[in-house]
Order: structure tokens, then sequence, then C-alpha cells
């Protein structure tokens, strides 16, 4: 069984698939964070965000892993792991040049495909591109400030600059974050993180 949650930025995808996950006792799977790991990587090299090739060739070349666990994912280069350096402010502002490579959405596409079922899928196109046969699909949203919000407890700027970030990022990343026609479009903005949750679990199907 596979269960995606997309969203826009900061909609609350990764702790509502944690949990989520943890109900249902599978791992969950974020795709932002192989994508916030292509940007990463090429940020430390110096590589151009839109040189297809160079990106390409960090992932493939460097052996990216992102490892599905239930009580949260983790990304590996080799034995060095990345994840405490994916979330920063520099990562954050280029991550959508590097999501807009055809090569490198088709890697990151590839390299969720191979995760073995059951598990929960999140991120921007899980129900749309990547698993347009899953089970049960849900789409995240809240306003920009309520998003904003939420995430400055995570970032050191205040809400108004992560709010300009988070629209810029909307906007950047809008050919992925059409909901897929078949999700459950649930706006957070009213719900805590446990009513958000409770929403999902209550209408899976058995
Ligand atoms: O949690 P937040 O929305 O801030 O970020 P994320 O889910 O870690 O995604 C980071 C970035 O990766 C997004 O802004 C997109 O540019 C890209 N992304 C994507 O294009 N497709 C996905 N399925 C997931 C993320």
């Amino acid at each position: 069984m596979i269960v995606t949650i997309d969203g826009v930025a900061a909609s609350g995808k990764s702790s509502v698939s944690g949990g989520v996950a943890r109900a249902l006792g599978v791992p969950y799977v974020s795709s932002g964070l192989l994508y916030r790991a292509a940007a990463l990587l090429a940020l430390e090299a110096g590589v151009d965000l839109r040189d297809a090739p160079a990106v390409l060739g960090l992932l493939e070349g460097r052996g990216v892993r992102l490892e599905p666990l239930a009580e949260g994912n983790r990304v590996w280069l080799g034995q060095r792991e990345l994840t405490a350096d994916l979330h920063s402010t520099r990562v954050d502002k280029g991550v959508s040049a590097v999501a807009a490579l055809p090569d490198v959405r088709a890697w990151v596409d590839a390299q969720l495909r191979l995760l073995p079922e059951p598990f929960v899928a999140e991120g921007r196109d899980m129900g749309t591109n990547v698993f347009p046969q899953a089970q049960a699909k849900f789409y995240l949203t809240a306003s920009p400030r309520v998003r904003a919000e939420r995430r400055a407890k995570e970032r050191p700027e205040d809400i108004p600059a992560i709010e300009a970030a988070l629209t810029r990022r909307d906007e950047a990343d809008r050919r992925q974050i059409t909901p897929a026609a078949d999700a459950l479009v649930i706006d957070t903005g009213p719900l805590d993180l446990q009513g958000v949750i409770d929403v999902i679990l209550s209408t899976l199907p058995d």
C-alpha cells in the first residue's frame, strides 16, 4: 500500500506523514530531502544550480541515499550524514532551481520507485507523477502567514521574511504543486498536527 501526502512549502507534510506512518506502522518517505541533498551538494561544489549534467553527476557519482525511517528520514552521502545540513536558509533558497531540472527529477523518481511498499510518501508530485497508483492521496494547504508562523520555529529569520521566501518558493515550484485529481485537499490552517493526522487516518481505506 502507498499513501501520498503532497502540499505546498511548510504545510506540515513531514510531521503529518511521520504521524500517519507511525500510526500505520510503516516508514514515510520524504522526497524533498533528495532535492535538498541535490541543492546542498551543488552549493558545496560551487556548481551552477541550473547545470543539469553537473548536478546529476554529483548525485550519481557520490552515492546519495535516502533512509526512510518511520521516526524521521535520513540522507547519506557514502558514510557522511547530510540530514542536519538540509534545512538551512541557503538550501531553502537554492532547492527549487535544482528541482526544476528534468534529469534531477527523473533521478529522484527512480530512487523513490525502488523503495519496498508499504510506505507514506510526501512531497509535491507523489500522487500525480511518481505514485499515480497510490491507494490514498492527500494534499495539504494553509495560508502563507500560517505556514510562515509554523516555520519560524525552525528558522532564524522573522515571520515576514519567511512568508516572502515561502511565497517565492511556491511560485518557483508551481509546475509540481498541482494536487492530484483524486487527492483529498485538507486546509490545515484551523487544525493542529494531530487534527490533520486524524482526518487522514479516518478517511483511509481499510
Ligand atoms: O517542507 P518544505 O515544503 O519546505 O520542503 P520539502 O518538501 O523538503 O521540499 C523542498 C523543495 O524540493 C521544494 O521547494 C521543491 O522545489 C522540491 N520538491 C519537488 O520539487 N518535488 C517533490 N516531490 C518534493 C520536493
